[in-house]
């Protein structure tokens, strides 16, 4: 893995930013994995910035989402489909037809994860994941466990993930469960983008970086991807300071 460190959570989203666009302008029918929380907001930021310059057009991108909590109606303020949508799809000129987010409400969960990780080999599998970290190391919502996961599946979110994402719910009412691409489904991506900002990340990258390849950190499976790149500020760099 090829770790990069950054002054500012700013810096690091534009570096991603910067890669996300070149794939892009290289090939308009890219195929996007993105991700939610506050850590990719910069990116999105910095491509909304880079498309109102007229430098891309994502008229022909294809997005794919890491993951969605089960049983939110997809309208509701704290889904990750409005998160998506708020804060990027809005503001470019995406088709939504191209847009593909899981449906926390699909009836048969199964059956829908199936549904997605078809779409996505059908699309040619994804150029470029955007990846954010827990604060146990998870990526998704693949939580720490015995075993990697593979495909899109359902997952019981973990106590320390409920109290990290708690605050997004207003009413307090947080799903215990979501959709989310498993880890096989993630590490098929052809480059891998891993940001994370703050000090409240550096022990979970520690762990990813440095530590055993462990499904206890989910993370550290990237170190077997031929592809992946870390892209830290300096507060969530600050265990690896050699
Ligand atoms: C959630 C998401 C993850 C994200 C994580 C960290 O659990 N499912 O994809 O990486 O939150 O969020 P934040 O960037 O807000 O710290």
């Amino acid at each position: 893995m090829e770790i990069r460190i950054f002054d500012t959570p700013e810096e690091a989203g534009k570096a991603a930013a910067d890669i996300i666009v070149e794939t892009v302008v290289a090939d308009p029918a890219a195929v996007l994995g993105l991700a939610t929380g506050a850590t990719p907001l910069p990116v999105y930021r910095e491509m909304i910035r880079r498309y109102e310059k007229g430098d891309v057009t994502f008229s022909k991108t294809v997005t794919f989402n890491l993951d969605e909590y089960s049983s939110l109606p997809r309208k509701a303020e704290s889904s990750y489909y409005t998160f998506m949508w708020s804060n990027l799809f809005s503001r470019i000129d995406i088709d939504g037809d191209n847009v593909h987010i899981l449906d926390g409400c699909a009836p048969d969960k199964a059956a829908e994860c199936a549904r997605f990780d078809g779409m996505i080999d059908e699309a040619g599998g994804v150029d470029v994941q955007l990846l954010g970290i827990g604060t146990n190391g998870h990526i998704g919502f693949n939580e720490p466990a015995d075993e990697f996961t593979g495909g899109t599946f359902e997952v019981k979110l973990s106590q320390s993930t409920r109290d990290s994402n708690i605050k997004y719910f207003a009413d307090g009412n947080m799903p215990e469960y979501a959709l989310t691409m498993g880890i096989g489904t993630i590490m098929k991506a052809k480059k891998i983008l891993l940001m994370a900002t703050g000090e409240n990340k550096a022990k979970a990258i520690y762990a990813a970086v440095r530590g055993e390849v462990t499904p206890r950190c989910p993370a550290s499976v990237l170190q077997n991807h031929p592809d992946a790149v870390f892209l830290l500020d300096k507060s969530a760099a600050k265990l690896l300071e050699d």
